[in-house]
């Protein structure tokens, strides 16, 4: 049995409050650009945000928050930038799990961690192990993580553990192994700093989710700005394939909306 209904297999419940948001936190070069300030000072005031926003969520309810924050593709920057980011994230993990901890958030980092360094991956282990019973909210960090290297790495995994299914499996199958297979599908997708492209995030878990782009860059974003993009969120209609006749009957049966 799987753990979260999958939209391809059968219409889902729709949750009153989105249960899942992910993020593609960008801008952060750009932000810094503006006030002649180098990129890296954009990555700071980045964190930040990540701050406000994990402490908005919480207290709106949101049961996972995933944070794109290093693609596998974002190793080809320059050197510098590269080791400024991994050098960040080393001194975000050392600086804020016991926060998180007594917030009772679980974090979860998803990606390919071959290329970070021993000590980088030990203090992951960690602070996955110190906040794995927490349950308020599970923050998710996307490091090192790719859409495809996902679907790929499930694929190898299984096959190696189940090779009878090389002659044929399903969805439920290969998601058992997917990188976030903790968690239901995002419903809603946000990416500031003015993009409208996925950049190899959630490729196989974005099928039906609510896509939000806003010009605002990573380090402006706050609160209130995840409250528009929450409200954007109610408006629209998630049909999953059927009419809108058909999810308004439905929603009237349900007595969610009057005749
Ligand atoms: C996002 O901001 C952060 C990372 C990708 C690590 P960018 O660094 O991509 O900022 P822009 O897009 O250059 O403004
Ligand atoms: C996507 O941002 C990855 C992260 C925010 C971590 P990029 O800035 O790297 O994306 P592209 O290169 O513009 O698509
Ligand atoms: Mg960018």
């Amino acid at each position: 049995m799987a753990l979260f209904q999958s939209p391809t297999r059968s219409v889902p419940t729709i949750p009153q409050v989105p249960r899942h948001i992910a993020i593609i936190m960008d801008g952060n070069g750009r932000w810094a650009k503006q006030r002649y300030l180098p990129r890296i000072a954009g990555h700071q005031r980045g964190v930040e945000t990540v701050r406000e926003i994990v402490k908005a969520c919480r207290e709106l309810g949101i049961e996972y928050l995933t944070l794109f924050a290093f693609s596998s593709e974002n190793w080809r920057r320059p050197a510098d930038e590269v080791s400024f980011l991994m050098q960040l994230f080393l001194k975000m993990l050392e600086r804020e799990v016991s926060k998180l901890h007594e917030n009772d958030i679980r974090l979860k980092i998803i990606g390919d961690r071959n290329r970070f360094d021993a000590n980088l991956n030990q203090r992951i282990l960690d602070a996955e192990q110190l906040t794995a019973g927490n349950v308020s909210l599970t923050l998710t960090v996307a490091a090192d993580y790719g859409g495809r290297w996902d679907i790929m790495q499930a694929m190898q995994k299984m096959l190696q553990a189940r090779p009878d299914l090389v002659s044929g499996f399903n969805e439920e199958d290969l998601e058992a192994y997917l990188s976030m297979h903790y968690a239901p599908e995002p419903d809603l997708f946000i990416r500031t700093g003015g993009e409208q492209r996925i950049s190899n995030f959630l490729l196989w878990q974005l099928a039906y989710t609510e896509l939000y782009f806003t010009d605002t860059l990573w380090p402006a974003f706050d609160g209130e700005a995840l409250k528009l993009a929450i409200q954007s969120y109610y408006a629209r209609e998630r049909r999953f394939g059927r009419t809108s006749e058909q999810v308004r009957s439905e929603r009237m049966q349900d007595g969610k909306i009057n005749a």
